[in-house]
């Protein structure tokens, strides 16, 4: 029986010519992916980000914690050691080696299912915990016995030219998807209009105002098919400091209450006629779960950012110095 899950993020960052040399790293990964052990749910998404840096994100899942280590040993810890001519790119990767109790997963249809929901032979079929604030809470096993606090504050160690995040106790990740491939026609025109833009606004604020809310860093990112090409398929992704700090913006703050109401607008719109899929998976990691290491990233760069002296940022860290 399945008892702990990997998710492990690979990306790599770029400013305008080098996006060869970055496809050439995602494609070699790939390649590696694609005869690892117990083979991984491998997914890829891109995303600009907030200093006009490309990144592209491979994202794998696996069932088997030993098939990743063997595999992250032998091949993809290299990933942050890269031999030149990479030594113009930035490279991370950010793992969560979750128990099962310690994530959920929520679709908006079953048939199709996304990230972590593909590991699984089936979904749960429908459940009550929806509809409401603190249904995500209410999913997640762990919190019937913890209150999923947080402890520590993040602080960086240094190897080299590598990075490593040492986050907090609890650090938590959402990755909230949106699927509009089968929309066409008005239901189309009205996603694009009347809901993208208002995610949008809201993925913008958390990436560049989040920080005093919990919220280390967001992404919103946009999924790739196996040739590169993006989908009509986007999530944000976000490391928040606790599951409550989450809780709060999505529930009170003004940026999320929007995105909500201009999906209601939008269902109440087109009725049982409306092809649009969410999804969302939520993870609250303790510590020994976690594992962030950065080479070559500006200092923006997901829980880089975490520690980094930004103004506005409201989170203490420690910086020491190992090498
Ligand atoms: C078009 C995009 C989105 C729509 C339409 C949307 C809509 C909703 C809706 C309807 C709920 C209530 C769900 C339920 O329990 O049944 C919800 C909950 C939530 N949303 Fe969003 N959302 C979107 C994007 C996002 C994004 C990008 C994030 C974070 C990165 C996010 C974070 C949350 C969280 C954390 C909850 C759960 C709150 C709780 O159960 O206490 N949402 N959203």
């Amino acid at each position: 029986m399945t008892t702990r899950v990997v998710m492990a993020y690979f990306g790599v960052q770029w400013k305008g010519d080098n996006q060869g040399v970055a496809s050439e790293a995602v494609a070699g990964l790939r390649r590696q992916l694609a005869v690892a052990p117990g083979s991984p749910r491998v997914e890829r998404a891109h995303y600009l980000d907030e200093r006009n840096f490309d990144t592209d994100i491979v994202i794998t899942y696996w069932s088997s914690v030993d098939d990743f280590d063997r595999w992250f040993t032998q091949l993809g810890s290299q990933w942050t050691t890269p031999p030149p001519p990479t030594d113009r790119l930035g490279f991370f990767v950010e793992i969560l080696r979750p128990a099962v109790q310690r994530f959920e997963t929520l679709f908006s249809a079953t048939d199709r299912p996304e990230g972590i929901g593909c590991l699984g032979p089936t979904l749960s079929g429908e459940i009550r915990e929806h509809g409401y604030w603190g249904g995500m809470r209410d999913r997640l096993p762990i919190a019937a016995a913890s209150a999923l606090e947080p402890s520590g504050t993040p602080s960086v160690t240094h190897d080299g030219r590598r990075t490593r995040v040492h986050a907090v106790d609890n650090l938590c990740l959402i990755r909230s998807g949106q699927d509009w491939t089968d929309a066409d026609g008005d239901e189309r025109v009205l996603y694009l209009t009347d809901v993208e833009p208002v995610l949008r606004t809201g993925m913008n604020f958390l990436r560049d105002a989040g920080r005093p809310l919990g919220c280390f860093a967001n992404r919103y990112m946009t999924v790739l098919s196996d040739d590169g090409d993006p989908l009509d398929k986007t999530f944000g992704m976000s490391w928040w400091r606790s599951l409550g700090d989450l809780e709060r913006w999505a529930e009170s703050h003004p940026t999320h209450v929007a995105i909500f109401g201009a999906a209601l607008r939008y269902l109440s719109t087109l009725g049982p006629a409306a092809t649009l899929r969410l999804y969302h998976e939520v993870t609250v990691a303790a510590a020994d779960e976690q594992f962030f290491e950065y080479l070559g990233c500006h200092d923006e760069t997901g829980m880089l950012a975490s520690t980094s002296h930004r103004s506005g940022a409201a989170l203490d860290s420690e910086v020491v110095e190992t090498s």
